[in-house]
């Protein structure tokens, strides 16, 4: 049958719970992801199944700006996270297949750019760099060769000023 990616549906609330409490290792993201559905915070939710077994899953959210007198008025993107494969299932492509998929989607590639916390390595491939580039700051204490940033093809790169700074919805500092 064959790996299929769509949207989540309401099946697989409980699925995609049990995907990051094995990929993570712990309840925080799968906490995370019923919160942000809970508050009508997913722009997107992707769910790769074998069969009828979920096995990996993917997050957008929408993120906010601070610091300058533009920025609530700044177009805004999108923040990827969490991204979960079952462990049994890693190391097979499917990571990389789920993120593909999401920034390929409408929901997506209708934002100018995306935001993460993760691993340069990882995510580099899609395109991300570091969000420092383009002058963006992260609410959040992280090396900033971590904080990433894409912007969606042809779209023009966002210049940030001095002290702009993303923000996460607040379910993010809960994690
Ligand atoms: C990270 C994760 C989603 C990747 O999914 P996957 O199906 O195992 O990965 P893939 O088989 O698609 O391969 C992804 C590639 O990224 C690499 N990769 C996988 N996890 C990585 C990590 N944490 N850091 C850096 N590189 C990583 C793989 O080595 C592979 O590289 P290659 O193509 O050069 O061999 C999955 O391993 C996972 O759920 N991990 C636990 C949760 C997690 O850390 N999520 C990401 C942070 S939000």
């Amino acid at each position: 049958m064959g790996f299929v990616t769509q949207p989540e549906r309401p099946d697989d609330h409980n699925p995609i719970t049990n995907i990051h409490r094995q990929a993570f290792g712990r309840d925080n993201e799968g906490r995370l992801v019923h919160r942000l559905r809970r508050e009508q915070q997913l722009l997107l939710s992707l769910v790769t199944t074998d069969g009828d077994k979920a096995v990996a899953h993917i997050a957008f959210s929408p993120v906010t700006l601070s610091g300058s007198s533009r920025a609530a008025s700044l177009p805004t993107g999108a923040a990827l996270g969490p991204v979960g494969v079952l462990p049994s299932y890693q190391g097979n492509g499917l990571g990389l297949q789920i993120i593909e998929a999401a920034l390929a989607s409408d929901a997506i590639t209708q934002t100018p750019w995306q935001v993460l916390v993760g691993e340069p390595s990882l995510y580099g491939r899609f395109g991300f760099g570091a969000a420092s580039q383009y002058g963006l700051k992260c609410e959040f204490q992280v090396p900033p060769e971590y904080f990433l940033l894409r912007v969606t093809p042809g779209i023009e790169p966002p210049v940030f000023e001095q002290g702009e700074t993303l923000h996460y919805h607040k379910a993010f500092h809960s994690v």
